[in-house]
């Protein structure tokens, strides 16, 4: 680490604050996924903690953000996470198509697949809580290519679709109803005053015009770096290979519900009822501090001598530890396992535009704690 501390707090705060839109990679817009990290805060922590050709595992990837930032910039990548939404997400990172013709003959190919499929799909099977935000038909041609995609583990076009599964814009395939959390705006636009948001929409056609969307700014990628995916328990992983760095945004002591609050594309996945994987994936303070304790004696294991240990948090505070989030990690890999020292800290404010979740302001900063293995 060349530059100072206090230099990489002023640049690190530029990156909490700079807008990325219009800048940052168009495949970190695939699909909406709460709780992402900014993809310009991966990056600074990619290229000021790491350096090109090295192994970065992120045990906690969510749509895979860091991931993607880490391979597109020359390092090989280990990604985990047990949200099967977040699974496909990151499988669409790190494994995109190499042009746009690519995937529109692909799309051709199964568009006769798709078609074949309808007929043999029973509406009897689909719940109402799902059915209430399409039109019947659209509803049978998304199931049809949501089975084709997964059959054919075409993760990049099943993201693009899930991307566009609901929202109110035109270039959307649901009812009005929000974007990142699915709930139907009727209210909002009702029937009688928007018949147009309630009619029939095409899906190849859309599905289309994401694919363009989302390959609009793409970097240079190296094809060969390792990039691996897995969809498992993080406190449960443990590998032969040698870890360069860790760097993770773990979930934040039950402020968000990733599966709750993706119920609707994780049900044409396969996930029928969200709330068991959310008592897993969504964890209680104490199941939380249960779980990251041991994901880091494990992280332990594989991060290599010198090897760095880094940590994006909510600073959410324990009043049964009587500590900060940050604080309690601090204490488990400085004091408790003992073989980390904590050469980089820096809290953030999060501009209210970015803090989460309805009722509540969640959490108001930000930690990053960067950790060398001696
Ligand atoms: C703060 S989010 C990560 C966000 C991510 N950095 C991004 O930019 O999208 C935490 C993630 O941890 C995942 N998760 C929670 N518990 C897990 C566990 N035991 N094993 C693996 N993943 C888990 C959640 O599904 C969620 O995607």
């Amino acid at each position: 680490m060349s530059k100072s501390a206090a230099s990489l707090s002023k640049l690190f705060d530029a990156q909490c604050t700079k807008s990325v839109v219009g800048s940052e990679w168009s495949l970190h817009q695939i699909a909406p996924y709460i709780g992402k990290v900014k993809s310009s805060i991966a990056k600074f922590l990619i290229e000021n903690f790491t350096k090109k050709g090295d192994v970065i595992y992120d045990p906690f990837c969510g749509a895979g953000t860091i991931p993607f930032e880490a391979w597109s910039s020359g390092r090989n990548v280990i990604a985990n996470d047990l949200n099967d939404y977040a699974y496909v997400l990151t499988k669409a990172k790190l494994f995109p198509p190499s042009s746009f013709d690519e995937v529109y003959s692909q799309i051709e190919a199964m568009e006769p697949l798709v078609s074949e499929k309808i007929t043999e799909l029973n509406r009897g099977n689909i719940p109402e809580w799902v059915s209430a935000f399409f039109h019947d038909k659209t509803l049978l041609e998304v199931l049809a290519w949501v089975e084709i995609l997964k059959a054919n583990e075409s993760w990049f076009l099943l993201s693009c679709l899930l991307g566009i599964l609901h929202h109110q814009r035109p270039g959307f395939l649901s009812f009005p109803s929000s974007h990142t959390v699915p709930y139907l705006r009727v209210k909002k636009f009702p029937k009688e005053d928007f018949p147009e948001l309630y009619e029939y929409r095409n899906v190849k056609d859309r599905l289309v015009k994401k694919v363009k969307r989302a390959l609009k700014r793409s970097p240079n990628l190296n094809e060969n770096l390792e990039r691996t995916v897995y969809n498992e328990d993080a406190s449960e992983q443990l590998f032969q290979t040698q870890i360069d760095a860790v760097i993770t945004s773990p979930p934040y002591m039950r402020q968000l519900d990733y599966a709750r609050d993706n119920r609707l594309r994780l049900w044409f996945l396969g996930v029928e009822d969200y709330r068991p994987l959310d008592a897993t994936i969504s964890p209680k303070e104490l199941d939380f501090i249960d779980i990251i304790s041991k994901c880091l004696n494990n992280w332990n294991d594989i991060i290599r001598p010198g090897g760095k240990c880094i940590l994006f948090l909510g600073d959410n505070y324990s009043k049964k530890l009587n500590l900060t989030l940050p604080e309690i990690l601090e204490d488990i890999l400085v004091k408790k396992i003992g073989d980390f020292n904590l050469i980089f800290k820096h809290e953030s404010i999060i501009p209210t535009n970015r803090r989460v979740r309805r009722n509540h302001v969640g959490n108001k900063s930000e930690t990053v704690l960067v950790f060398q293995k001696d």
